[in-house]
Order: C-alpha cells, then sequence, then structure tokens
C-alpha cells in the first residue's frame, strides 16, 4: 500500500474487526489474515432474522472489498481528467430516499464514464437514466458524445443542467417513443428495489439501438436482486460482455441502531466503520444482441 492514508485506515478496519473476535492488532491484517476473519464473523453473525443476517454480511463483505481495494485500487481515473471533473462539480443536491439516491464518489463516476468511453471510442448518442452520480458530465470531458440525462429528481435535474449537462426531469417509467432504440448506449446505476429495478431494466433495452451497450451498475452482496437482474437481463435479449468487479464506490451511512442492538455490538462500532468502510458496486456491460452467448471472462460473475 503505497499512501499514509491507506495504511491508516488498514489499521482502522484491522482494529475494528479485530474488535469482534477479541484481538487489538497493532500492524494491519495482511489481505489473506482479514478475509479469513470476514469470513468466522460472517459464519458468527447468522440469525433467525434474515434481513438483520443479510445487513451484518452486507456490512463484513463491503468492509472485506474496502480492505482489497485499499491494496489494490481500481484501474484509472486519469489524474487530469479528474481534476477537471472536480473543479466543474457544483455541490451536490441532499440524497433522497424517495427515490433511492446513493450517489457514487467522482473517481468512481470518472471511472464508469471512462469505461463507456473505452467500448464508444469518443462518438455517439448516450442516455443516463437517472444520473445523481453526474456521469454524463464526466463523459462529456471524454469525446464529442450526444448526451441526454433524464431523472425523476428535479433538484438533480437543476443540478445537471447548472453544470451544463443536457438533462429533463422525466419518469423512466413512462418514456416518450422518441426515446425507443435511439441511443448507442445507456448507463445506469438502478434502484435496488426488485420492481424498479426492473423498469430501469426495461426501459434501458427499450431506448436501446439493436446492437447498443447497456452500463449497469449493481453488486450483489448489497442487493439481494442483482443477480436475478442479470439475468433477466440476459434472458431478454441483453449478452454480458464483462463485469468490471467492484468498480465503483459509495459512502455508507447508519441509518439505524437495530443490527448492533441484534447481534450485541456497541453501536459506535457501526459509526466507526462508515468512517472508513465503502460500498461498492461492479460495471456490467451488455450488448443488445438477439443470441444469447455466455459471456468473456474479466470479473467474478462471468
Ligand atoms: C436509483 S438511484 C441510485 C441508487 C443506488 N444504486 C443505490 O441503490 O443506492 C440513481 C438515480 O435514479 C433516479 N431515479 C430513481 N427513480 C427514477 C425514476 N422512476 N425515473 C427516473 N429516474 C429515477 C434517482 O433520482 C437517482 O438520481
Amino acid at each position: 500500500m503505497e499512501s499514509n492514508a491507506g495504511r491508516v485506515s488498514a489499521l482502522r478496519l484491522s482494529v475494528l474487526i479485530g474488535e469482534l473476535l477479541g484481538e487489538r492488532p497493532s500492524v494491519p491484517y495482511t489481505l489473506q489474515e482479514f478475509s479469513r476473519r470476514i469470513d468466522r464473523l460472517v459464519e458468527r453473525f447468522q440469525s433467525q432474522d434474515p434481513l438483520q443476517t443479510f445487513y451484518m454480511q452486507y456490512s463484513l463483505r463491503m468492509t472485506e472489498v474496502t480492505y482489497q481495494r485499499l491494496h489494490r485500487p481500481a484501474a484509472g481515473p486519469d489524474e487530469r481528467t479528474l481534476q477537471d471533473f472536480l473543479g466543474r462539480l457544483k455541490p451536490h443536491p441532499e440524497a433522497s430516499q424517495e427515490f433511492s439516491q446513493g450517489a457514487v464518489d467522482p473517481a468512481s463516476s470518472l471511472r464508469r464514464a471512462e469505461s463507456v468511453h473505452e467500448y464508444l471510442g469518443g462518438q455517439g448518442r448516450v442516455l443516463l437514466l437517472g444520473d445523481d452520480d453526474a456521469t454524463g458530465l464526466a463523459l462529456s470531458l471524454l469525446g464529442d458524445y450526444q448526451i441526454q440525462a433524464l431523472d425523476i429528481d428535479e433538484r438533480v435535474v437543476d443540478w445537471l443542467v447548472e453544470m451544463g449537462v443536457n438533462a429533463e426531469v422525466r419518469d423512466l417509467r413512462q418514456l416518450p417513443p422518441g426515446y425507443r432504440q435511439a441511443f448507442d448506449a445507456v448507463i445506469t446505476d438502478p434502484s435496488r428495489d426488485l420492481e424498479l429495478a426492473s423498469e430501469f431494466l426495461k426501459a434501458a433495452y427499450g431506448c436501446l439501438t439493436p446492437d447498443g451497450l447497456l452500463f449497469w451498475a449493481d453488486h450483489p452482496d448489497w442487493n439481494q436482486a442483482a443477480q436475478l437482474l442479470i439475468e433477466r437481463a440476459q434472458g431478454q435479449g441483453l449478452k454480458l460482455l464483462e463485469v468490471r468487479p467492484n468498480w465503483h464506490s459509495y459512502t455508507p451511512h447508519v441509518i439505524s441502531d437495530s443490527t448492533a442492538r441484534h447481534f450485541r455490538i456497541p453501536a459506535r462500532w457501526f459509526y466507526e466503520l462508515v468512517e472508513v468502510a465503502r460500498i461498492w458496486s461492479h460495471l456490467h456491460v451488455f450488448r443488445k444482441d438477439q443470441g444469447q452467448q455466455g459471456c468473456s471472462q474479466k470479473g467474478q460473475l462471468c
């Protein structure tokens, strides 16, 4: 690990994980030592309450990914473009629970845009189905793209328009005919609610040209419906080309102390954890295609 901040975070995470096992590490665990401890804790924190078990396992697995990413960061983004992007970003509207918002950090938005750019090569019509991450802005810095963003939240749209992104207030469940098969690529970070996420998928499919590309952010450790949605996408004529694992990072929040109470963990443990641990999602790349053939190896879901 190169940076001092990274070493400090690794030690803080080691101390927090060690605490649950009665250990007091004075140096960070190795990656293997850390993962072994996470496995032990996942096994230990099983209960009759499936929801609390899910929250605990999700917190532990995301902590493990954070630890891995401290040691092996994801590729990119380009540092100069990131500075340019940061310079253009206006203060983000507060996340709305009503619209299932949870934005990724700017480096992740740009990393996602760079992945799209790798596929499109600088040109194309691109639709953002919901864009509280400002991925449309990041993509506009990389090529000559015709970008259209839409979002149900007027505050997000105002924010995007203020930054120069072509955006409009729309509910993706009611798209006008002009969107049909009109885009070479669709980018989305869907809701984790299965019903609403299915609407994201349906809208994306309908808006893509016959060989268009879908960029879909999700992770099975925090969205129990993720695998089902991926299978559904493949069954509906989208071929999975690749998965870029743990590609985007989100800042977590403690929403309730109920998991701590349920497992008899001090409530402050979770508050300390969310200062360092992050939530991650994979980037799935699909191509609209009639023939269903598996996906090429690059990520773990293939
Ligand atoms: C669904 S949220 C991202 C959630 C993130 N994956 C998570 O689970 O924390 C992404 C964007 O979609 C927008 N959005 C949510 N529902 C929508 C809808 N029905 N139509 C259009 N945009 C929507 C949100 O306002 C937000 O900007």
